[in-house]
């Protein structure tokens, strides 16, 4: 029961005016660290971080991550667990790296950067167990029946996503199927079994770890075209097949050189439409060196676009940078003459894509499912 007891009153009239000044304080604070600018000119808070900026809009933001550099190097593994909330191992859960000697499994290199995850709050995506590449030697110049080869993929299958059952967010189940010309690519897998070796390979990993989300994974279906409609007819019809289907990565191996994609957001919706989630899992903007300022520039607006268009699609849970650092990038290695694809350079200095990303996330073009600060990882 309130009283009208004057005393009473001044008590609440004192405590109104702490409330109010409590509040002042507490916008003032607000403010005062709000758009800092760097000297580049972004507007971005001086101590604000990819992973930090990516989970207000509900976006994990990734990187691959080696396993030496991992142990051997501090500041890799200081930067990559302060900006970033997910990891894809970049080789390590590869079936080569696996199962070097036919039924003798290690999983340690992979283990550590589970682990490295899980010490660091962070998800990680599993890459890959189904692709035609990296396969064991003993595997590809041995002498099986189909029969065989179908028995080796699902017990494959069953073991890898059995062993990390409960610590994959997303597996990329089968990577790479297609063709340029949306032609499936004629693999081991898929001379073995058939077309249905994706359904296949789909409804084993189900099995194996039921609550990771299960990926088709490619490159070069950023833009629509006949790659991006092939594997577009294919998902659709797997879902409506009842296989489980849960999302399609966009490799976004990107080259300075050649434009950006062609309608990479309207493409990536239309696969959200279908009721799957769309991931950028891979994504570097590598260019012809030597580096310049204005390449890096380009560079740093392909960046821009690319996480504007991942913002635009609600769907779109998460955006993965294939290494983040110069230093470790896989382009120099397979890529004449081209290289410094990444967002820090060789030294780990943050580079101007670094700064137009963490704009593109700290400055969204649309609102998305907003969450207020303070949410957990
Ligand atoms: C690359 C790795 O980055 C390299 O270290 C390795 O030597 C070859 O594979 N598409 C993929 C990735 O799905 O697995 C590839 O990763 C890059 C292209």
């Amino acid at each position: 029961m309130r009283t009208h007891d004057p005393a009473d009153r001044s008590v609440t009239s004192r405590r109104r005016w702490l409330l109010s000044a409590a509040g002042l304080l507490a916008v003032a604070v607000a403010l005062l660290p709000a758009q800092a600018a760097f000297a580049n000119g972004s507007r971005v808070d001086r101590d604000a971080t990819l992973r930090g900026e990516g989970r207000e809009l509900g976006i994990q933001i990734g990187s691959a991550v080696a396993a030496t550099p991992l142990a051997g190097n501090a500041t890799y593994a200081q930067i990559l667990g302060q900006q970033f909330s997910s990891i894809t191992p970049e080789n390590e859960m590869k079936w080569a790296s696996i199962e070097k000697t036919q039924g003798v499994l290690d999983f340690s290199a992979a283990d550590a950067e589970v682990a490295f995850a899980e010490q660091h709050h962070m998800l990680v995506r599993g890459h890959n167990l189904v692709w035609h590449s990296q396969l064991p030697a003993w595997l590809t110049s041995g002498t099986f029946t189909n029969a065989q080869l179908t028995d080796l993929l699902r017990q494959h299958i069953m073991t890898e996503a059995g062993h990390f059952r409960g610590d994959i967010f997303q597996w990329d189940v089968v990577n790479e199927p297609f063709n340029d010309d949306g032609t499936l690519r004629s693999t081991i897998w898929l001379n073995a079994i058939g077309p249905s070796y994706i359904a296949d390979a789909l409804r084993w990993a189900h099995r194996a770890d039921p609550r990771a989300k299960l990926f088709l994974n490619d490159f070069n279906i950023e833009g629509i075209g006949p790659k991006s409609d092939a594997m577009f007819a294919l998902v659709k019809s797997l879902k409506a097949q009842g296989v489980p289907i849960g999302g399609v990565g966009f490799e976004t191996h990107l080259g300075l050189q050649f434009g950006f994609p062609n309608q990479f957001q309207a493409n990536m919706q239309r696969f959200a439409d279908l009721g799957l989630d769309v991931s950028v899992t891979e994504l570097d903007a590598r260019m012809i060196l030597p580096v310049t300022p204005a390449l890096l520039q380009q560079q740093a607006d392909t960046y821009r676009q690319v996480m504007n268009a991942c913002v635009a699609v609600t769907r779109c849970v998460d955006l993965t940078v294939w290494e983040y650092t110069d230093k470790l990038s896989w382009i120099p290695g397979f890529f004449k003459n081209q290289g410094a694809a990444d967002i820090y350079d060789e030294n780990f200095a943050p580079k101007p894509a670094f700064f137009s990303t963490l704009d593109a996330l700290s400055n969204p073009v649309s609102k998305r499912h907003h969450r207020s600060r303070g949410d957990g990882d």
